[in-house]
């Protein structure tokens, strides 16, 4: 059993974007989420204006459906849906807006940029999260080639009041060998607030389960990581 009980990051919300595309296919992985001794999941389908255009409505639906089908599986889980926002102009202009955004725990909001260039907007929308209130969460900075040759950015988004959180698979080496580069270092420098799965399918999953085997997910386990204080609210 994982000490590790709540998730922050999946997409296991059926049809929505690159992950499970149907409810038996979820509710598979929510019955081996519940095998590793998780309790509480934040699932958070991307939402991207151009490719995956998902609404607060459209992922409640969702939500419910696999609510009910875990239900009827006698699975104990806390099911719970945010949003893995991409940093993009239009997710600016929501944030300016004073537009309803999906968070989840105590005002978290996930959000991702693309995986190449640092964007130009990334500390003004960090800082304009913060200011609305929100406690900004970036995605998997250990995946972002931007960050694979600039490990003080890491820093100066900590101290601007980003929250990090980490790919487990990252460890393993499953998305590139720098991504796990980086996952160690920020490891070692204490820099992760939360752990991950961003899992999108069975391969992920299986994949989770030999990470779980390795030195460095035991050495993430040392941080005072935030996952569990999701299940006290
Ligand atoms: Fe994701």
């Amino acid at each position: 059993m994982l000490p590790l009980q709540a998730d922050i990051h999946s997409h296991l919300l059926p049809g929505l974007d690159d992950g499970v595309q149907s409810v038996e296919e979820s509710v598979q992985l929510l019955r081996g989420f519940s095998e590793l001794g998780y309790k509480h999941l934040v699932i958070t389908p991307h939402i991207l204006s151009d490719f995956y255009p998902n609404t607060p409505n459209g992922i409640k639906k969702q939500l419910n459906a696999i609510q009910e089908a875990a239900e009827k599986e006698g699975l104990a889980l806390k099911l719970e849906a945010a949003a893995e926002y991409y940093l993009d102009e239009v997710f600016f202009k929501s944030l300016l807006a004073d537009e309803d955004l999906l968070t989840f725990g105590d005002n978290y909001i996930l959000f991702e940029t693309g995986f190449v260039n640092q964007p130009a907007i990334l500390f003004d929308a960090i800082f304009r999260m913060k200011a609305r209130g929100f406690k900004p969460i970036l995605a998997h900075p250990e995946r972002y080639e931007y960050m694979y040759h600039n490990y003080e950015l890491a820093q100066e988004l900590v101290d601007r009041g980003a929250l990090l959180q980490l790919n487990l698979n990252s460890i393993s080496g499953y998305y590139s060998a720098p991504a796990r580069k980086v996952s160690e270092w920020l490891i070692d420098k204490k820099m992760i607030h939360f752990a991950g799965t961003d899992c999108h399918n069975q391969k992920h999953y299986n994949l989770l389960k030999e990470t779980i085997k390795l030195p460095y997910f035991d050495k993430l386990l040392k941080l005072d990581l935030l996952n569990n204080t999701l299940l006290e609210a």
